[in-house]
């Protein structure tokens, strides 16, 4: 439990008021709650408040308390209570917040915490000698698939070892906090697994359409009819003229009921097989289980033993794919020195970027020169159905090429990925 108390009057500011814009965003907030209940914006405008001043000043909780009609007391209550308040000067550059939740705590938070000891203040909640950073330990942040993190302002930056924390604090204490970039630290996208896409890489796969015909294909070869409408019988076999109550013959008979006869079911049922009844892919299907000690003659549908859909379609475009001897396939290069970060080109993660290399693809320069057959035939060889021309590799690259991440930017309007 941590003691929280406004600042000693001496750092505190004579007065208080919101700005213009800010004013107008607290009427907005107000007006959000019923009639009788304007009290209950309290919450937003102290973070307002905070936004404005860096922290919360005890004129601005008593400012917000007059503009909404309640006893200082209650704002004040408010305003210590949650941890989410500063309510002592903050650094005017970065306020540094490192999660010391149990995740960030194991993957080196501890590490970090030394680092702002270090470099900012050996106690938390304290300023810098030039007043410009600050720091202080708070609970999960909502990125431990990226831990370790801090939060900067709104900002979180993931991933983290105590070298690249430095460098943060060192950008923000220098005034150039705005170029680093948020998110993580390491060749991550966003909080996809460190070595890639491992799970939906294939876009065809997922669609309904193919799903539908993969089961239904995994059906007509594999599950056999239900038995649950066979009669008892203390026969060796049963009738076969009996039919079960689906009237459609499995395609191929699975090997092992052909050679080994159903187990015979006598009239206590105890070596009965009891349809067992399964869901797969949203519909019931039934399936005999054998006697104990029996080998089942049932085969799982692919989907069941982990198998992705559709692996029998996957290796029939396998085996489409254009051929490495092709004209139209773009000429590869010897790895150079520096490679270009293929991946700032929206459409190509860290798996089809290996590919790509594997092609010999390396540069921006590369990418941007192909023309459109050699496009169709990367395109055919990524299985990518047209990506490549929908998301426009060619114009990325091109950007790229020119003036990196900056000339995208001005080209796109937005960051690269
Ligand atoms: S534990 Fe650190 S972000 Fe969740």
């Amino acid at each position: 439990m941590s003691v929280r108390r406004l600042a000693d009057a001496s750092v505190q500011p004579a007065t208080f008021a919101f700005n213009k814009a800010n004013a107008a965003a607290a009427k907005k907030w107000i007006a959000k709650y019923p009639k009788g209940r304007q009290q209950s914006a309290i919450i937003p405008l102290l973070m307002l408040a905070q936004e404005q001043e860096g922290w919360v000043t005890q004129k601005a909780i008593e400012a917000i308390c007059d503009m909404l009609d309640m006893p200082y007391i209650r704002g004040l209550e408010i305003a210590t209570f949650y941890t989410q308040y500063q309510l002592k000067p903050v650094g005017t550059r970065a306020h540094i917040q490192v999660c010391g939740t149990t995740p960030c705590m194991l993957r080196g938070a501890g590490e970090l915490m030394d680092v702002c000891r270090a470099k900012i203040h050996p106690e938390q909640h304290q300023t810098n000698a030039d007043g410009t950073l600050s720091w202080e330990e708070v609970e999960c942040l909502g990125a431990c698939v990226n831990a370790p993190m801090v939060m900067i302002f709104k900002d979180t930056y993931e991933d983290l070892t105590p070298e690249r924390l430095a460098e943060i604090i060192d950008a923000f204490e220098a005034g150039r906090g705005d170029t680093v970039k948020p998110g993580p630290q390491i060749d991550r996208f966003f909080s996809a697994p460190q070595s890639g896409f491992t799970t939906l890489t294939d876009e065809k796969a997922v669609l309904k359409s193919a799903r539908d015909k993969a089961a239904k294909a995994t059906a007509a070869a594999e599950v056999p009819p239900s038995e649950a409408g066979r009669a008892a019988t203390a026969a060796a076999e049963t009738n076969p003229a009996i039919k079960a109550p689906s009237r459609k013959a499995p395609k191929a008979a699975p090997a092992a009921e052909t050679s080994s006869p159903a187990p015979a079911y006598d009239k206590k049922g105890a070596d009965r097989a009891e349809p067992a009844v399964e869901l797969v892919e949203g519909k019931k299907r039934t399936r005999p289980i054998p006697p104990q000690g029996a080998a089942s003659a049932y085969k799982a549908p692919e989907m069941l033993k982990g198998k992705p859909i559709g692996a029998a379609g996957q290796k029939a475009r396998e085996t489409a794919r254009p051929s490495l001897d092709d004209k139209n396939r773009p000429k590869g290069i010897e790895r150079p020195a520096v490679v270009d970060d293929l991946k700032l080109i929206s459409g190509i993660g860290p798996k089809n970027e290996k590919i790509l290399n594997e092609l010999g693809i390396y540069t921006f320069a590369q990418v941007a020169s192909w023309k459109k057959a050699e496009r169709d035939w990367v395109d055919a060889y990524l299985n990518f159905h047209g990506r490549i021309e929908r998301e426009d590799w060619v114009k990325q690259a091109k950007a790229l090429a020119k003036g990196g991440v900056a000339e995208y930017v001005r080209v796109f309007g937005k960051e690269p990925r």
